[in-house]
């Protein structure tokens, strides 16, 4: 039976980024947001090693597993094999723009493909339960007017797809890199208000560029999810206030200490397993973002957690580290607040 995922916040799938040690390490900070993989491609699914690339902990449920790919049977057998894993959904990426995803015909080049994507969403249907959802862009190249993207949305929901999470800008597929595709076509956030309102029975979330909770919260007038990427990675406290904020979840909010100490103990028990440090610490720079300990944190990780033999007792002094700074400060404002008594300086 189809089950309701709550789709108001999720972070972005996010390459080199959202593997299964950060996203662990969101959900010790929200219990509630929608986690997902990095872009998967079916190639790699049905080739790779499956445990390495979709192993994943209980506790990061709800995840959705996102797929590139375009040939409708090999999506469906990887929907399939994501479904049995128990993924609580599949996305497909229609808004990669690099070279070697075009050079494959996947990703944002798409767009100009409805036909295509719907007949790969109904076979991805035909085989799962779970919400078989697509990530897409405003539009590509010349590919790019309102019309184009109302004709690929209504294709595509024909097939079945009803949930779609715009990224708010267009894709250049020649002569920007995926970085600058990410930065240079400017936001388009109307469109995706208008979508909304030509398409009110669909799911529409709004992603690109929001970095604050207020700026989040501002959008669930217009839209029914926001996605984020950039600034959960690099700021990823921000998410300590979602779960209550959001998803209306008053159960206490973790302290940045909580979710070190909680990592702490996943990186232990992962490096018993034979994994390495540095390819969990990486992920966890952006704890401190905004507090006085944050660059003694980040030096302290950058430093010494890619040593050969690095154990958790890095990631304990980094955490101590970022601690007495934040106390240093807090003594040196409160000394300077105590008044001068005028005999004092003689
Ligand atoms: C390092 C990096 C890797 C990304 N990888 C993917 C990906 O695998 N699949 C995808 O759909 N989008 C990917 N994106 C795009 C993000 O999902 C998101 O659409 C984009 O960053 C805009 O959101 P933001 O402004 O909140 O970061 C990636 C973005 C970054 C920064």
């Amino acid at each position: 039976m189809l089950h309701k995922l709550d789709r108001r916040l999720a972070i972005a799938p996010m390459m080199d980024r959202t593997d299964r040690h950060y996203r662990y390490f969101m959900r010790l900070i929200s219990r509630r947001v929608l986690l997902y993989t990095e872009m998967l491609t079916t190639g790699a699914i049905l080739h790779g090693n499956r445990e390495r690339l979709l192993g994943y902990s209980e506790i990061e449920h709800p995840l959705a597993l996102q797929l590139g790919g375009s040939d409708p049977e090999q999506l469906a057998v990887c929907a399939r094999i994501a479904a049995d894993l128990g993924y609580d959904e599949v996305n497909l990426n229609i808004g990669c723009p690099s070279d070697r995803v075009q050079s494959a015909r996947f990703g944002a080049c798409l767009m100009a493909e409805s036909a295509l994507v719907a007949a790969c969403i109904a076979r991805m249907r035909q085989q799962v339960n779970i919400p078989v959802t697509v990530k897409t862009r405003t539009g590509i190249d010349q590919h790019d007017s309102y019309a184009d993207l109302v004709e690929f949305v209504r294709t595509v929901n024909t097939a079945g797809c009803d949930t779609f999470i715009i990224h708010a800008r267009k894709a250049w597929l020649q002569g920007l890199s995926p970085k600058e595709n990410r930065d240079i076509p400017p936001l388009q956030y109307a469109t995706v208000y208008q979508l909304k309102r030509d398409f009110p029975g669909l799911h529409i979330s709004i992603n690109g560029g929001f970095t604050t909770l207020e700026q989040i919260q501002s959008q669930y007038a217009m839209v029914d999810g926001v996605m984020i990427g950039r600034a959960a990675y690099h700021d990823s406290y921000l998410l300590a206030d979602v779960d209550a904020k959001i998803f209306g979840d008053h159960r206490t909010k973790p302290t940045r200490q909580d979710i070190l100490d909680g990592f702490i103990s996943y990186a232990k028990e992962n490096i018993v397993r034979g994994a390495c440090l540095k390819h969990m610490a990486r992920h966890i720079l952006g704890l401190y973002q905004g507090h006085a300990g944050a660059r003694a944190f980040r030096r302290h990780l950058s430093e010494h957690a890619h040593k050969p033999g690095a154990g958790i007792e890095i990631l304990i002094r980094a955490g101590m580290l970022a601690q007495i700074v934040e106390k240093n400060i807090h003594a040196q404002k409160n000394i300077s607040a105590i008044p001068v008594h005028p005999d004092m300086h003689s």
